[in-house]
């Protein structure tokens, strides 16, 4: 039989967020195991209304507090008395000591960072983990006297108090951070919590919530005219195959080509979407357009900005050779919901998305297929609904595109260049076999020029700086650390192939502090 929606959500754990760096990969952890997870700040919701929504169990995240500090998050002790069982982790069971009237104790020289002994005592929380085992730990604080009605279940060598339970009302605590990887058990750990102490059943799986969104979105969207803007991008993509097998030609996709994609991507997009899926797919030729637009425009904000401005007006230009259409569809993912919910950190960079459309053009409804889901959830969910593999695990591109690796003035000549030579980059890694093995790999133009020498002569052209990069989040990343044969042939044939390039460097700066795109 299969589930519904409504079935299919109904089984969810809060993550109840106090500002913790792990928030989102908690939620992750929590899914991975098929079991919905949904992530809420701390103040957004109240013990009433989480008593309401039935959650089957709660989580604490982290969090860079001191309990004692009074400007740091605090939250109403009646959530211990729901009947919910909770987990808190590291600042979490500090909070949870902390409003059960237990003692934390603050001291700089108890601080633990990094991988840790931990013993456990025997418990339904570490069943299936050894006596001792790694953790990761990365505290200052920590519960001195658990609350009366607890006990202490672990301890490391330096915290007295490294995990400890109330069996009785299922609340659950733990220093370390059973969410990142190094903690060896960690995952085992959120299972016992999920399976024997909230007594999940773990039933989200995305083959249901790919049938059922297809569902849902046949009778909501039935006989109403819909548009999609498509990027080629990841997000864009997997939604308009959803919606497409679930209204077929009610679905129009507007792709805009703003002249700054990568070698032959234009013509790759259109042929996906128009020939191999059928799909009523406009392809706008604006790139003269973006061109004019960014003529003389060399700082990199700036670029973003008009691209993101010139993006709406062509769009909402051909909207509205279209007619009245009712619903606009957007690839808004869960990261995003989350992000701006939480959201006062300092903006890097604006990233330009589809996002801020609904403002210049009408609509009577936006639809947010996955809302709900994680960027590696969209591409299972585009594997399901059986897209393509080199699609669904395309490598990041920016919205901006290209715009953003040509460094100084954009113009044609260089973007031609440009393309070329990336081109030539991602032959090679793709021939080597190492497209698996790096995130990100692309070409950028510097505005550098230098002298070389080709045959008896003096040259004087670009310099092209390789860029690869290893990582889980693209928060922080690492350069990747490509064979020389790789570079070496990619270097030999970009020099070769591509006219006007003189030197070629390879990038070896992480991020922190480069980022990934060098503009
Ligand atoms: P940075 O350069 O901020 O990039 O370290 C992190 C990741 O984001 C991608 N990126 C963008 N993606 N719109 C996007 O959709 C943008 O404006 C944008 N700028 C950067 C970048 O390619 C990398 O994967």
């Amino acid at each position: 039989m299969k589930n519904n929606v409504e079935k299919n959500t109904t089984e969810k754990i809060l993550v109840l967020d106090f500002g913790g760096q792990y928030n989102q990969l908690i939620a992750r952890r929590v899914r991975e195991q098929h079991v919905y997870a949904e992530i809420k700040p701390y103040n957004k919701i109240s013990a009433d209304e989480i008593r309401s929504v039935g959650y089957k169990g709660i989580i604490f995240t982290g969090g860079p507090n001191s309990v004692y500090d009074e400007s740091s998050p605090h939250y109403d002790p009646e959530i211990l008395e729901l009947g919910i069982p909770i987990l808190g982790i590291c600042y979490g069971v500090q909070l949870m000591a902390y409003m059960a009237e237990g003692e934390i104790c603050s001291a700089e020289n108890s601080s633990e960072y990094g991988k840790t002994l931990v013993y456990t005592e025997k418990n339904v929380l570490f069943r299936d983990v050894p006596e001792e085992s790694v953790c990761w730990m990365s505290h200052t604080d920590f519960v001195k006297t658990p609350p009366v009605g607890f006990n202490v279940i672990a301890h490391t060598e330096k915290c007295p108090c490294a995990a400890m339970c109330d069996e009785s009302r299922k609340l659950y605590g733990v220093q370390f951070h059973p969410e990142v990887t190094h903690t060896v058990y960690g995952k085992q750990m959120l299972r016992n919590f999920l399976f024997e102490i909230c007594s999940c059943a773990g039933e989200w799986k995305m083959e249901n919530f790919v049938e059922n969104s297809i569902e849902k979105y046949r009778s909501k969207l039935a006989g109403k005219r819909v548009l999609l803007a498509l990027s080629g991008g990841v997000d864009s993509s997997v939604a308009a195959v959803l919606l497409h097998k679930a209204i077929g030609q009610n679905l129009t996709c507007v792709f805009v080509d703003h002249g700054l994609l990568r070698k032959d991507e234009g013509d790759f997009v259109e042929q996906t979407f128009r020939s191999q899926f059928g799909m009523n797919l406009i392809r706008v030729n604006a790139q003269d357009r973006f061109l004019n637009k960014l003529s003389g425009v060399t700082e990199p904000e700036r670029k973003r900005k008009i691209i993101g401005e010139e993006f709406i007006r062509v769009f909402e230009d051909e909207a509205k050779k279209l007619g009245k259409m009712d619903v606009l569809v957007q690839g808004t993912i869960y990261p995003d919901v989350v992000e701006s919910g939480n959201g006062d950190s300092a903006v890097i960079k604006s990233h330009h998305n589809v996002g801020g459309l609904p403002d210049v053009i009408s609509f009577d409804e936006i639809v947010e297929p996955f809302r709900e889901l994680f960027k590696d959830e969209v591409r299972e969910a585009g594997t399901q609904l059986g897209i393509p593999h080199e699609l669904v695990w395309r490598q990041p591109f920016p919205g901006p595109g290209l715009a953003v690796r040509v460094i100084g003035e954009i113009t044609k000549e260089k973007l031609d260049i440009l393309r070329e030579a990336d081109a030539i980059f991602r032959e090679e890694i793709a021939k080597a076999g190492l497209e698996g093995t790096t995130n990100q790999y692309f070409a950028v133009l510097t505005d550098l020029r230098s002298v070389g020498v080709m045959g008896d002569a003096r040259t004087y052209g670009y310099t092209i700086a390789l860029r690869a990069v290893t990582t889980d989040d693209f928060m922080t990343a690492e350069w990747t650390r490509l064979p020389y044969e790789v570079l070496e042939r990619a270097s030999s044939r970009i020099t070769n192939e591509v006219g006007g390039i003189t030197r070629v460097v390879y990038d070896i700066t992480s991020k922190p502090p480069a980022t990934v795109e060098w503009e």
